[in-house]
């Protein structure tokens, strides 16, 4: 059985992943963190700091300002972590890297295979329709979310700037005159409300005609699942950094 303990247990997708983990023969929640304390019929607790127990994998799904105490706990009892959380800074994106020479982290800012399919997709249609077709990304989330644009918006972002040697730059939403549209920009675009789970667009708008490359998320369980076989896939891993693309190779 694979030891699992669950960071933001109490939150939508720390519930969800342990209803997976609860039903999967191969795993077992032996504890959870969060801020919360809200009874889900496991070990909780508030931070990672106290944590006793030794578990084969971290998933965390709280807030990326929970990242150095989760690594100090995975580098404490060797642990592999799968950082599910979003909204990491760039400082914090150096620390998980070095960390990765300790320990196994598998990253990534959208679990589902959808996305990562589609993050492929960005590449090769960036890569065929190049300069002349103008990139809009416009991602729509629940009203709930805290940051924003999503990390999948941007992980597409990068993935269609792959094509042009990362040389075009981000341009957040637009107001007042800010003049005629730029080629070297990549328009990246946050819509929030109700209950939208996750829904994310590529625009390749040229002369005459506009490619679109699209995934929605009908709901949370499909990165709940990714976590999971995300866990499984890093349990024994040497340290390093993974993502659902080593998985989907490993496929
Ligand atoms: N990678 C993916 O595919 C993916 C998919 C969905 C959500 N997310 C991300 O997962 C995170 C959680 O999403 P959610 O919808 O479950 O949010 P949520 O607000 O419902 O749950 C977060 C939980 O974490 C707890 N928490 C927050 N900060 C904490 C801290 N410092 N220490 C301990 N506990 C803490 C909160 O009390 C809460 O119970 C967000 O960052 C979201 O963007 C990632």
């Amino acid at each position: 059985m694979i030891k699992v303990i669950i960071g933001g247990i109490c939150g939508h997708m720390g519930k969800t992943v342990l209803e997976l983990v609860r039903t999967d023969p191969e795993t077992e929640c032996i504890a959870g963190v969060d801020l919360k304390q809200e009874d889900c019929g496991v070990l909780l607790y508030q931070s990672f700091a106290k944590v006793q127990e030794k578990a084969d994998v971290v998933i965390d799904f709280s807030s990326a300002a929970n990242l150095e105490n989760l690594l100090a706990y995975a580098k404490r009892t060797g642990a592999a972590v799968v950082l599910a959380a979003t909204g990491y800074t760039p400082e914090q994106i150096q620390t998980i890297r070095h960390s990765a020479d300790e320990i196994a982290i598998f990253r990534t800012a959208n679990l589902s295979v959808g996305i990562n399919l589609l993050q492929k997709l960005v590449r090769e249609a960036a890569a065929f329709l190049g300069e002349s077709f103008d990139i809009e990304i416009i991602e729509r989330h629940h009203n709930l979310k805290k940051d924003a644009p999503s990390g999948t918006a941007y992980m597409l972002a990068q993935s269609a700037n792959q094509a042009f040697g990362g040389e075009k730059r981000y341009c957040y939403g637009r107001e007042g005159m800010v003049g005629a549209r730029e080629r070297a920009e990549i328009g990246i675009h946050a819509v929030r409300g109700g209950t939208i789970v996750g829904e994310h667009e590529v625009m390749f708008a040229g002369d005459d005609e506009i490619i679109t490359l699209a995934h929605s998320a009908r709901s949370k369980r499909v990165f709940a699942a990714g976590a999971v076989t995300a866990a499984k896939f890093i349990c024994g891993k040497p340290a390093g950094q993974y993502d659902m693309q080593d998985v989907l190779a490993n496929k």
